[in-house]
């Protein structure tokens, strides 16, 4: 008789979006009438760019001809997206990444979720609480989490670092020695940015304790402030304990296209063994790569008419978090986050949990946000609200919170 991985067992409820996605629907069912603006999952709204759907049509047409048709993808991406970002993501920030340090695939939730793949699993996760649930989701299936403590909402064996007001929502260095440390600059839901040299403390705690920073910038596109890096490159001693996530859906609008990068730097090594050779294996073994249209469509995204397109795409949605911001903050909300990234964190009024707004809000003003305790135990008592929407939605929205 078979067996199954009993790990996928410990995984507590459902994914976060699924739950909330199933109450809204029960709403939605209960009262047809009511008009419901969704500023809660973070998928973008606004269409992709000229300069990418001309892309996307070129290529198109390419795979229509048998001369300049493509089969299988080389499986770590085609030469002419990692050149366009080593050039535009890493040289142009005096960054030293290699185009053949650069991983192409179908987007960064794969990745983060993939890459624990090639540590031990005896190795110790910290994370940031709250945290983008993928990061410990897919070690609690690997079975580096132990057990659920479902009255703490904690795994026994991962390392909570609390991101807190009191610190700003940046974490502090942990007292536990972790291996693997997950970070999110900017942060996905606090919206919190962390500076080069805040950065750069966590760059030197890694290199002395020996740990390898996972560090997701899925975001990196929605910085407004000089002082906060694009990049952990951008730290020294980075390209020896940092490996960075990208993906092409916030910056460019592809939630739906799917593509992302992983950088794995060659002096990344433990013992003789460079981290590299071994993300090369399993990516060679285990993906195909993304598809030829898509990645053509990516490198439109470095094009001047690209860039400028996307400047204007990300401005939009960052005048959607001004909105947000302000609008809530003048009605006496406390809300931070909506500067360097499009989630705003806003702390829920009377003491109420982070369900009990989220109930509030869907019921009495028709507005959907996410509740910051699906994020982890210090999320709570807070709600997340992103600037993915339209701005006529956003606006709305706000205003019906205002009244309430
Ligand atoms: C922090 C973070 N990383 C990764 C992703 C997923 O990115 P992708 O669409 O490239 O899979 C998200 C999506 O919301 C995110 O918030």
């Amino acid at each position: 008789m078979y067996k199954l991985n009993e790990n996928y067992l410990k995984l507590p409820g459902s994914y976060l979006f699924s739950a909330i996605g199933k109450k809204v629907s029960a709403y939605s069912a209960a009262n047809p009438d009511k008009k419901i603006i969704r500023l809660g999952i973070g998928d973008v709204t606004q269409p992709l760019v000229p300069a990418i759907i001309q892309a996307l049509h070129g290529a198109v047409d390419e795979m229509g001809k048998a001369e300049t048709f493509r089969g299988y993808a080389p499986d770590l991406g085609y030469e002419f997206l990692r050149k366009a970002i080593a050039e535009n993501d890493y040289e142009a920030r005096g960054c030293e990444i290699a185009a053949d340090e650069i991983f192409i695939s179908d987007g960064a939730k794969c990745d983060s979720g993939n890459i624990q793949e090639i540590f031990s699993t005896d190795n110790r996760i910290a994370v940031c609480d709250p945290v983008y649930p993928v990061y410990v989701d897919s070690n609690v299936m690997a079975g580096r989490a132990g057990e659920y403590d479902k009255f703490r909402e904690t795994w026994s064996n991962v390392i909570y670092m609390p991101c807190t007001a009191a610190n700003g929502f940046a974490p502090e260095l942990p007292d536990e020695t972790p291996d693997l440390i997950y970070l999110c600059f900017p942060n996905n839901p606090t919206g919190a940015a962390v500076t080069r040299q805040q950065l750069q403390k966590w760059v030197d705690y890694a290199c002395r304790v020996g740990a390898v920073i996972i560090y997701d910038a899925a975001y990196e596109a929605y910085i407004s402030e000089p002082d906060i890096p694009h990049s952990i490159y951008e730290c020294k001693g980075a390209r020896n304990c940092a490996i960075e996530l990208r993906s092409f859906s916030k910056n460019a609008g592809f939630t739906g296209v799917r593509l992302g990068f992983t950088v794995v730097p060659r002096d990344l090594k433990c013992g003789d063994v460079a981290l590299h050779s071994l993300w090369a294996r399993r990516h060679g073994t285990k993906y195909n790569g993304a598809p030829y249209i898509v990645q053509r469509a990516g490198e439109a995204v470095y094009s001047q008419e690209g860039k400028a397109q996307l400047k204007e795409q990300v401005a939009y949605y960052m005048n959607n978090a001004s909105y947000i911001y302000h609008g809530l903050k003048e009605a006496g909300y406390t809300v931070s986050g909506g500067i360097n990234a499009p989630y705003i964190w806003l702390k829920t009024p009377d003491g109420l949990t982070s369900w009990e707004f989220f109930d509030r809000l869907l019921e009495n003003v028709n507005v959907v946000g996410t509740p910051g305790s699906g994020f982890g135990p210090s999320g709570e008592g807070y709600f997340r609200l992103t600037a993915f929407g339209s701005y006529e939605n956003t606006v709305e929205a706000v205003d019906r919170i205002r009244r309430m």
